[in-house]
């Protein structure tokens, strides 16, 4: 019962399941079933990461883009600004996977490593990325808000939205 439930729901709707080829969801999906974790996202950089390129003027830039939405030109993915309200900002499945590989995310050897951070934690982008003192900062148990809270700071001296 609840294998099927579960297969059903990470489908999205209208498509087949005989669609198999794998591809993002966004994250208005998981949460439908992931409620604790969708509200302690909100609380993080990651969800307003998409917004951060709009208040720059760089949300059509693709060499921009890439780090700041869901699999950017992937199957599923954030293709153009049409998908921002769906696909814009660093969701679940840009640390997950794609949804329709939901059925192995509870493997153990699916569990979020460094390296699925280091894809956008890197270069200039961060140059002093660390992984033990960072990865607190967004774990599902820190409903702080501790990574936005510099950002509304900012937000209010230059006083724009
Ligand atoms: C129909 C409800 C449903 C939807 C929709 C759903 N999930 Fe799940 N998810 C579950 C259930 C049930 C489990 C199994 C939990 C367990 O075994 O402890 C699970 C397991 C997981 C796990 C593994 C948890 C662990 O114990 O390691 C992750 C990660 C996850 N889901 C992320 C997502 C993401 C990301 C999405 C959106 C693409 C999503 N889920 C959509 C119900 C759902
Ligand atoms: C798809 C790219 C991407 C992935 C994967 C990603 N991040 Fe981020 N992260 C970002 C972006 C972009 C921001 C900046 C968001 C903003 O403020 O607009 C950010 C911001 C943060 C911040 C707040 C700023 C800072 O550096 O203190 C932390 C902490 C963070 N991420 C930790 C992590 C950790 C830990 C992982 C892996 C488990 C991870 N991120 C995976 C892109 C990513
Ligand atoms: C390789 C991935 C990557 C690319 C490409 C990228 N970013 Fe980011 N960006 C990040 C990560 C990761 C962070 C969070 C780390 C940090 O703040 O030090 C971030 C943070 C930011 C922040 C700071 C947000 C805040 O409120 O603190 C701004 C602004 C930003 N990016 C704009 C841009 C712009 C503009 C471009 C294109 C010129 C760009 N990014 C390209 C990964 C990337
Ligand atoms: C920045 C990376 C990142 C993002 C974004 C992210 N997660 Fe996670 N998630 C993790 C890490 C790290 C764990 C700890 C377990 C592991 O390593 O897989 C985790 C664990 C989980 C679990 C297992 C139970 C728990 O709460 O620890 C579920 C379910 C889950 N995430 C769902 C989601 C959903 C739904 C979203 C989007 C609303 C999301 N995650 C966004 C990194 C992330």
């Amino acid at each position: 019962m609840r294998k099927v439930a579960k297969e059903r729901a990470v489908e999205p709707a209208g498509k087949k399941s005989t669609e198999s080829s794998d591809r993002f969801l966004g994250v208005g999906l998981c949460v439908r079933c992931h409620q604790d974790e969708g509200e302690q996202w909100k609380t993080t950089a990651h969800s307003v990461a998409f917004q951060t390129l709009v208040d720059n003027k760089k949300d059509a830039t693709p060499e921009c883009v890439t780090c700041h939405v869901v699999g950017y030109r992937q199957p599923g993915g954030f293709q153009g600004q049409a998908d921002a309200a769906k696909l814009g900002n660093v969701q679940c499945e840009n640390c997950h996977g794609m949804g329709t590989q939901h059925e192995a995310f509870a493997n153990p050897q699916k569990t979020v490593t460094q390296a699925v951070c280091t894809t956008c934690h890197q270069g200039e982008n961060d140059p002093e990325f660390n992984w033990e003192k960072k990865l607190p900062m967004i774990a599902h148990s820190n409903m702080s808000g501790e990574t936005l809270k510099h950002r509304k700071g900012a937000m209010q001296k230059t006083g724009s939205n």
